[in-house]
């Protein structure tokens, strides 16, 4: 279900183009065949709920996992056999916080640069140049160990960055991260992008995704579901209008009698005793409302939500929206 064809010849090619990109795992394919492409200066975001098959991809595409099928190409040129000699073109940050916890942040930092074979002098500015963009100089002489987990997190993100790489793969990079740092993170990784590097980024946020990202692909049970612009997927959700209400009762009991009665609607329950009212029609709120009343339920709120990435997820993967935004206490997978 791939929308977009790679780019015919005289243009620029990919920043990455991957093809038939297949990982088994024992009783588990984690990687069934994926396809898509990232384009030079975009941030893409790949998308999916937790088991889906994101860190294994990062994984194959940057030569710490062997797939058993497909292609990789970096920039227009094929490393799929050779991926170690495509390693000076992206940097990566793991899903975890992978520097070492004895050294500061600033010889982390410049381990890293001696592992690219960065000179002395170059690495000093690189890093210190890192550390004030990462906020970081005020912690640079600390113990790694000793970071909190949003200030490790922005670490790591310079540590990928060190070698100046043309592309960034990013692993759940805000996971487990305070709402603050998260801020600064996104903040961060859309300067990186303005000033031109290419950035792949999982997430199972869709939020985030629809902030960040230019073009997002979903992956579910390892299958590239659907691959798109943000924009163009939200603008085919636009003629859609939502309207949530707020109930004193939870309306799982009402559901059917709604459904039987307003046929035209969409009826979706939501915790917190809230319910969605979908429609590609306007919405007429009376009706409902004094149906509602007349069954105990009173209607306490109603507000209308802008058709979001997460009602496109649902629509594309008819997977249930919970699955992928009620890991918001930061839990990984
Ligand atoms: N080293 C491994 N051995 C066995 N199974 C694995 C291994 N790594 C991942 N898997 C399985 O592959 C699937 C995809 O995992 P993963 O890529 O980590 O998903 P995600 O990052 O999207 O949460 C899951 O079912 C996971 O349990
Ligand atoms: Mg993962």
């Amino acid at each position: 279900m791939i929308e977009e064809s790679q780019p015919g010849p005289g243009e620029t090619p990919p920043a990455l183009a991957v093809s038939g990109l297949a990982k088994r795992f024992d009783d588990v394919q984690a990687v069934d065949g994926a396809d898509f492409i990232v384009r030079p200066g975009e941030v893409f975001g790949f998308l999916g709920p937790n088991g889906a098959g994101k860190t294994t991809t990062i994984k194959l595409l940057t030569g710490l996992a062997r797939p058993d099928a497909g292609s990789i190409a970096y920039f227009g040129a094929d490393f799929t056999r050779r991926l170690k000699a495509a390693q000076h073109l992206f940097g990566v940050v793991a899903d975890g916080n992978n520097l070492y916890p004895e050294l500061t942040g600033r010889e982390n930092l410049e381990f890293c640069a001696a592992l690219y074979g960065i000179g002395r002098a170059e690495a000093r500015n690189r890093v210190e140049e890192l550390l004030e963009r990462f906020g970081l100089d005020y912690a640079a002489g600390r113990r790694f160990g000793g970071y909190s987990r949003g200030m490790g997190r922005r670490l790591c993100i310079a540590a990928a960055l060190v070698h100046r790489p043309r592309l960034l793969f990013l692993d759940e990079p805000t996971t487990g991260i305070d709402v603050p740092n998260a801020r600064e993170i996104r903040r961060m990784l859309a300067g990186l992008a303005a000033d031109g590097t290419t950035i792949f980024l999982t997430t199972h946020y869709i939020e985030e995704a629809e902030r960040l990202c230019d073009r997002v692909a979903f992956i579910v049970a390892g299958r590239i579901v659907r691959q798109a612009a943000v924009e163009k997927l939200l603008d085919g959700a636009r003629d859609r209008r939502i309207i949530e209400l707020q109930l004193d009762t939870a309306p799982e009991p009402l559901l059917s009698a709604l459904s039987e009665h307003f046929p035209t609607n969409r009826w979706e329950p939501r915790a917190g005793k809230r319910l969605r009212l979908i429609s590609t029609a306007e919405i007429e709120l009376a009706p409902p409302v004094a149906f509602l009343a007349e069954r105990g339920a009173a209607v306490l709120e109603a507000r209308r939500l802008r058709p979001s990435l997460e009602e496109v997820f649902v629509e594309v993967t008819g997977l249930a929206a919970e699955r992928l935004s009620a890991e918001k206490g930061g839990r990984r997978g």
